[in-house]
């Protein structure tokens, strides 16, 4: 199978790098030009990357195509290219609806995916809307998979995606405690990452237990889990998190 990419950002090379990481049998991909530096490398670093003259190009040498441009250039340029009539679009735009894909692109054949940065390494969820058999083949290569039917229901996963850079904020804010505490920064991140890691993979492994299960097994009574939940509680801080929540969703 040949497959392009509409654009040549961040989310594309963590695919591609998911892609050559994997048992996905791919004859050739093709990028778009932009952005130059990030195609330039992806195509020196793997022989079956080559990058096309332009937008149009791509589309015309590819079964697949991946669009995954912002949403603002999305806009701009999907009406003014020819989609062949039966050919796949795998679409990563945030808010772009099927609606809208389906009158520029003149084709029917649409998938949106969420993919994140760390499709890159296999790992991570992948939302599919709506479900498609072949779609989701390709992505159980890359991570865990999840579809789902109604492309509404997939607009409160877009919303939590929105958590990764408060996530990395947690542990930067973690870390910098500990640095003010006088410990060194490389010991201080390296601790933290690995608190983190080993936090979100027990509960893989423990995943027979319900998310509140383990907030209730993570803290002995009057213990200092339990007292840091308390005063967070206290303060408001996980209804901020749902009132951020609720507010991110609103862009979709
Ligand atoms: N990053 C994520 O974690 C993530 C996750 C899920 C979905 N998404 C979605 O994926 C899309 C891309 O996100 P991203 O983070 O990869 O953004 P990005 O790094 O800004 O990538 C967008 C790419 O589009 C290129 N571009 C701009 N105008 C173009 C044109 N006319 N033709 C072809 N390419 C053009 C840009 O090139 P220049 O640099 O030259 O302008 C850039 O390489 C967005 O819609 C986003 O919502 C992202």
């Amino acid at each position: 199978m040949k497959i392009g990419f509409l654009g040549t950002g961040h989310i594309t090379s963590s695919v591609i790098e998911g892609i050559f990481k994997s048992k996905l049998k791919i004859k050739r991909i093709y990028i778009s030009p932009r952005n130059r530096l990030i195609s330039k490398k992806l195509s020196r670093k793997f022989k079956k990357v080559s990058i096309s003259k332009n937008n149009q190009q791509l589309i015309d040498e590819s079964n697949w195509v991946f669009l995954a441009v912002t949403p603002k250039v999305g806009h701009k340029i999907l009406k003014d290219l020819n989609f062949r009539e039966k050919q796949k679009i795998v679409s990563f735009i945030s808010t772009i609806n099927l609606e809208k894909l389906k009158k520029y692109t003149k084709n029917k054949n649409i998938t949106r995916v969420i993919p994140m940065p760390f499709i890159g390494i296999k790992k991570g969820p992948i939302i599919i809307c709506p479900m498609d058999k072949k779609v989701k083949k390709f992505f159980d290569k890359l991570g865990k998979s999840i579809q789902i039917k109604n492309e509404k229901i997939s607009k409160n996963f877009w919303t939590t995606s929105s958590f990764m850079a408060p996530f990395y904020h947690m542990m930067l804010n973690t870390s910098d405690w500990l640095v003010r505490r006088g410990v060194n920064r490389k010991a201080a991140e390296d601790y933290t990452r690995e608190f983190f890691l080993a936090l979100s993979q027990d509960s893989i492994f423990k995943n027979k237990l319900s998310l509140k299960q383990l907030t209730s097994e993570s803290q002995t009574p009057g213990g200092i889990n339990a007292q840091a939940l308390r005063e967070l509680k206290k303060k408001k801080f996980y209804k901020i998190q749902q009132k951020v929540l609720n507010s991110v969703f609103k862009r979709f």
